[in-house]
């Protein structure tokens, strides 16, 4: 079979505050999605990064007392010190702020739209949530106010350019209902579809450089810097090298099999940005994925509500593999998932202390004791009950499957009992505890997108024929 090429991307994040459980939650579901096909063998590329031309982020410097500069760059490295703890293996880290990766190519796609006439001035009068970073109209406030963010629009009234969107409404509908640019799942191909039935609005494309402090200057008017969702967009091209000269990524990985965004951001990602490619004649992304918000006491989680679960705390408490187990199997990522620390401390005892972490020790203590060197382990095929979930980007589902498999493990040794076997006959419980130790390797080997830590300790205790250290410290 040839080699295929899979393209993913994360949303970038506002440099605004630390990133939570829910950032946390997107990166490492498409962290997951990448090195599942990796795995399978595909030329993998993962993109992620940071949104840092938004007001949001001048509100948080301001807040904070420091200069933008120097706070992006504080925020942005403890962004990249959360993804490393959680071994998040994206090939770049792109950042809006870098004037030589970014702003070219954000330039080159304002420059295409405006040749295809689709960006025009105009004096216009709106209400600006800085939280959605948009336009908001009267009928979405309540009690003038935003109703996510809890806060009073600016009403603004300015000059500035304008993206001709409305023109795009009817082939981004075909585009959508034919399932050429595919929106996962069904429910939110739904919302966008209905959304699309209204008709779409040009959208405000750029603000005044003498109002808003960051941002991409307009090809041609430096008086107008790019709206900062029309810039954060492009970076899923402007890291591949478009508009900069080298292409060859852009070339080889374009266009994207998935981004994986929440839902809060669908409009932008379904509308807006396939409009900005039509209108500069760039192929659409394959598809989208949407997944849902994780919620804490029954809301979205969010910096605003101050209702968050710091992604450190739980990787202090339990470990960073636990936490990806949790995301993984216990939040379905198409729909909104609750998390508690309640819970979370059940599911560490029940399915990786008792489940996966007794079972390694379990196999591997017999395997030490009783053989005499290590299994050669083979490769066996992936079973398609893990392959079709993970086609569907149903990880949790796929983690499900893998988890029977242990338990299916578990439940063979007690009724096999091959330590009692090994006693009265050798070689019989020799060969029984070979086929256990190549059954947890076969299961090993699809922990590997789950949990990359725990997957290359337990083949190294294989390989070496050894128990390996107590793998998940029961948590009273
Ligand atoms: N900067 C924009 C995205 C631009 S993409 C071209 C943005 N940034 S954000 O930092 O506010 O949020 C980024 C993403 O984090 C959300 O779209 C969503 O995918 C994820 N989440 C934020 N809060 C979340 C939850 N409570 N639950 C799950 N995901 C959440 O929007």
């Amino acid at each position: 079979m040839a080699e295929k090429k899979f393209y993913i991307t994360t949303p970038i994040f506002y440099p605004n505050a630390a990133l939570h459980l829910g950032h946390a939650y997107v990166t490492t579901l498409s962290d997951i999605i990448a090195r599942y096909h990796r795995l399978m063998g595909d030329r993998t590329y993962f993109l992620t990064g940071s949104d840092e031309n938004a007001q949001t982020v001048v509100q948080g410097a301001k807040k904070a007392g420091e200069d933008i500069k120097p706070f992006r760059d504080r925020m942005v490295v403890g962004f990249v010190d959360l993804f490393k703890k959680l071994e998040i293996s994206y090939d770049q880290f792109i950042r809006t702020s870098d004037e030589v990766v970014h702003w070219p190519g954000a330039q080159l796609l304002w420059q295409k739209m405006a040749e295809a006439g689709d960006i025009y001035r105009k004096e216009y009068e709106g209400l600006y949530c800085v939280g959605h970073e948009a336009f908001l109209t009267e009928k979405d406030l309540v009690e003038g106010k935003c109703p996510d963010h809890g806060t009073t629009p600016e009403r603004l009234k300015e000059e500035n350019y304008f993206f001709r969107l409305s023109k795009y409404t009817d082939q981004i509908k075909q585009k959508i209902e034919s399932g050429e640019l595919q929106i996962l799942p069904e429910t939110r191909k739904h919302e966008i579809l209905s959304f699309l039935n209204e008709g779409l609005q040009d959208v405000s494309f750029s603000r005044p450089t003498n109002k808003v402090p960051v941002g991409i200057p307009v090809p041609g008017d430096d008086s107008q810097v790019m709206y900062v969702w029309c810039d954060a967009l492009t970076n899923y091209i402007t890291a591949l090298g478009y508009g900069r000269g080298d292409e060859t990524l852009y070339q080889e990985f374009w266009p994207v099999d998935v981004h994986v965004i929440g839902k809060d951001i669908l409009r932008f990602h379904a509308a807006i940005w396939p409009a900005m490619l039509m209108s500069a004649g760039l192929a659409l992304p394959k598809a989208i994925l949407v997944h849902g918000m994780i919620l804490s006491g029954g809301k979205k989680m969010s910096k605003t509500l101050g209702n968050v679960i710091d992604p450190h705390k739980l990787i202090e408490e339990y470990g960073v593999e636990a936490l990806r187990y949790y995301l993984a199997r216990h939040i379905n990522p198409l729909e909104d998932g609750e998390i508690t620390y309640e819970h979370f401390k059940e599911v560490y005892n029940a399915d990786l202390v008792n489940g996966l972490g007794n079972l390694v020790a379990r196999v591997m203590q017999l395997a030490q004791t009783h053989l005499s060197a290590p299994v050669a382990v083979e490769f066996v095929p992936y079973p398609e009950e893990y392959i079709n979930p993970f086609s569907q980007f149903e990880i949790n589902r796929a983690a499900e499957y893998v988890w029977g498999r242990i338990a299916a493990l578990d439940a063979r040794i007690t009724a096999g009992a091959p330590f009692k076997v090994v006693k009265e006959d050798a070689e019989k419980g020799k060969v029984m505890i070979e086929s256990l130790v190549r059954e947890l390797a076969a299961i090993d080997l699809m922990l590997e997108p789950l949990m990359p830590a725990t997957s290359k300790k337990v083949i190294e205790a294989i390989v070496a024929n050894k128990k390996p250290e107590n793998l998940f410290p029961r948590k009273e």
